[in-house]
């Protein structure tokens, strides 16, 4: 199977979760891109779900397909988020924000009872690091909050200048007006403690380190999708 093909596979897969009546949110990228095709079926078909969306990317495909995307903030709790991921480490431990939605992304995730991480068997890594770990950050004063990231990266051992992301050669600008920096780790031996440092620093907004989130990983391989568990 191909990488595409895989992420299809998971993105069907993942219906497994969605029981008629769910509060469900929706991820973003290629992958999750799979699962809101699969959703748009299920609708169509005559499951009752009341959805939401982690960027406008997501919501504009959603919505594409006749699907009707909800605020956040008039739902409340969800019974389930499916949505891609860049890496996926020990413990289900994960990148995410290679698309810039880590922002949104994360805060539904985390008021999601439960997470589903959907990926082809490439990002299925031994050790986080080697996608570059997008770090978004509030633009004013950008330069001294990257200048803390740099001190912070340090004490991991991380010697890497954070790349600023563009797009057409302008600074790429996330959904929620923020500037994305991407940096190049190599490997991450300690995500909680970076993701906690990262986390405190002024002016980052937050990082794609998502830790102790994802409940269960569905893992397109050659011979079919692998489940993972922390
Ligand atoms: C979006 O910001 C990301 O977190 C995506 O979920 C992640 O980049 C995976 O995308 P693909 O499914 O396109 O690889």
């Amino acid at each position: 199977m191909t990488a595409d093909e895989q992420k299809q596979a998971v993105g069907e897969a993942a219906l497994q979760y969605v029981k008629d009546g769910m509060k469900v949110g929706l991820g973003t990228g290629s992958t999750a891109a799979w699962f809101v095709h699969a959703i748009a079926r299920e609708v169509k078909a005559g499951k009752r779900l009341t959805l939401v969306s982690t960027s406008v990317q997501t919501t504009q495909l959603a919505e594409s397909l006749g699907l009707t995307i909800r605020d956040i903030n008039d739902i409340g709790q969800l019974d389930l988020c499916v949505d891609g991921a860049d890496e996926i480490g020990e413990g289900l431990a994960l990148i995410k924000g290679g698309g810039g939605a880590l922002l949104r992304e994360k805060l539904i995730w985390e008021q999601a009872k439960t997470c589903v991480v959907i990926a082809d068997a490439g990002k299925h890594v031994a050790t986080l690091g080697k996608f570059p770990l997008p770090i978004e950050v509030e633009p004013f004063a950008f330069k001294g909050t990257v200048n803390r990231i740099c001190d912070v990266l340090l004490e991991y051992d991380i010697e890497k200048v954070p790349v600023q992301r563009k797009r057409d050669g302008q600074p790429f600008i996330t959904d929620g007006g923020n500037l994305i920096f991407d940096v190049a780790c190599g490997a991450i031996h300690d995500p909680a403690g970076l993701a906690h440092e990262l986390k405190s620093l002024t002016g980052v907004v937050d990082h794609g380190l998502f830790l102790d989130l994802a409940e269960v990983a569905l893992l397109g391989t050659d011979t079919g999708v692998r489940t993972v568990y922390p």
